[in-house]
């Protein structure tokens, strides 16, 4: 075949009889697309591994058990052809060319009619890459291509703004504990497409600086609020900005719905017919610990962790925490804004019941450059913490996980 290049199309499969030869690993790899393409498929082949064959019972292919057979290609409108006999695979790409069918051979490109590209999908886009000529074939540089447009995109290092499909409104992105790498794919392409950015103090001020100049960046402690409160301060700036048509993203330190006030600023949004999306985020109560080498949860440990926050002390009428219960927890304990009020907490804790001697570990500005881990017990936490000068924010865990982690490189 002469070495022209390969010419790009999109095939619509949906309810189109598509025959996959050979059950082996590449049907496995090639199926799933085939399956989302909607194709009527049906393999073709004596044997299929474990997960074609869950493939088959879930109904998504049709498996005949045997041989390829002449004639089976005559009503395909695409084939792959994948068995491990060379003849059967010559013969039905014979069959295929007499058919008109397109085949894809996973033995012999050359002898194909059609290749395989690297595809990868990023927002209602498909990236598909392929290699100019059968001779300079390397489907690993096709597939890295791929990787890097596709990567690119989801983290915002490549930035394609949507010119039809960007509707304003406001996304609640949930920013991680502070690295700015621990910030989700989602979360971080829409900081890239972003107009307005609303902050807050905690979360990944890093990513702030790589925005470009064009995008408002505004600090959610700085809003003034006059007569409102701080929080209906915030949600009135959201609400002007989206209504500017502008694209806002409210980011949030952790996720927004551990004491993040998310909802509220949903409901003012929902109020007045402003589209809203949420972001998750990866919760400072479980990656700070980890990040200080502390699981939440360990077998034969804990089995169960309880996230409560510390704002306001134990005694304290607007406190809506059941501190004599948790005393009684065996598990862990992880107490978010609650540096100010740790003395109070375990004094609450110990006199319910919890021993003096459990391990506590308080872990400030977890993920971040400047972490440091600061170890004690219920009976000391409040003299450490005077002692070493905790400052918030930092996550504090109590539990006998505090200890299962190996020692600390010196
Ligand atoms: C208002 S809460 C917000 C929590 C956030 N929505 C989350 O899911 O992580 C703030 C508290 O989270 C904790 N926190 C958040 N980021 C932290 C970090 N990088 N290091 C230590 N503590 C952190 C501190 O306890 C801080 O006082």
């Amino acid at each position: 075949m002469a070495e022209h290049p390969a010419y790009p199309v999109g095939l619509r499969l949906s309810g189109r009889r598509v025959v996959v030869l050979g059950g082996g690993q590449v049907a496995q790899r090639r199926l799933p697309a085939l399956i989302a393409a909607g194709a009527d498929i049906v393999l073709v082949s004596p044997e299929a591994t474990p997960s074609v064959e869950a493939m088959a019972d879930a109904g998504e292919i049709t498996w005949e058990r045997r041989p390829y057979a002449d004639g089976d290609l005559a009503a395909a409108w695409y084939a792959l052809i994948a068995t491990s006999d060379p003849e059967a695979n010559t013969a039905a790409s014979a069959e295929a060319e007499r058919h008109r069918v397109w085949c894809v051979r996973s033995d012999d490109a050359d002898l194909a009619t059609a290749w395989t590209p690297a595809t990868g999908h990023s927002e209602g886009v498909t990236i598909a890459v392929l290699t100019t000529e059968a001779k300079g074939r390397d489907p690993r540089h096709t597939a890295a291509i791929r990787d890097a447009v596709v990567e690119g995109l989801r983290d915002g290092t490549l930035v394609a703004p949507h010119h039809r499909t960007r509707t304003p409104g406001v996304a609640l992105v949930g920013g991680g504990p502070g690295d700015p790498d621990l910030i989700t794919v989602r979360g971080r392409r829409l900081l890239a497409e972003a107009d307005v950015v609303i902050a807050d103090r905690l979360g990944p001020r890093d990513l702030l600086a790589e925005l470009p100049p064009h995008v408002e960046v505004i600090d959610a402690a700085k809003i003034p609020y006059g007569r409102y409160m701080a929080q209906e301060a915030i949600n009135n700036a959201l609400i002007e900005h989206a209504k500017q048509g502008k694209s806002v993203v409210r980011l949030k330190g952790g996720d927004p719905f551990v004491f993040g006030r998310g909802m509220e600023e949903v409901q003012a949004l929902a109020e007045v017919g402003i589209p809203c999306t949420v972001v998750p985020g990866i919760s400072s109560s479980i990656s700070v610990p980890g990040a200080a080498g502390i699981p939440v949860t360990h077998r034969g440990v804990a089995h169960e962790f309880t996230v409560v926050s510390g704002h306001v002390a134990p005694d304290d009428e607007r406190s809506l925490v059941d501190w004599p219960s948790l005393a009684k927890l065996t598990g862990t304990l992880v107490i978010l804004m609650g540096v100010d009020k740790i003395g109070k907490i375990a004094e609450t804790l110990v006199a319910h019941g919890r021993s003096p001697e459990t391990p506590v570990a308080l872990v400030q500005e977890g993920t971040t450059a400047a972490q440091r881990r600061v170890d004690a017990t219920l009976a000391t936490v409040a003299e450490t913490v005077r002692a070493e000068d905790v400052k918030p924010p930092a996550v504090i865990v109590i539990g006998e996980v505090v200890n299962v982690g190996p020692e600390p490189a010196a």
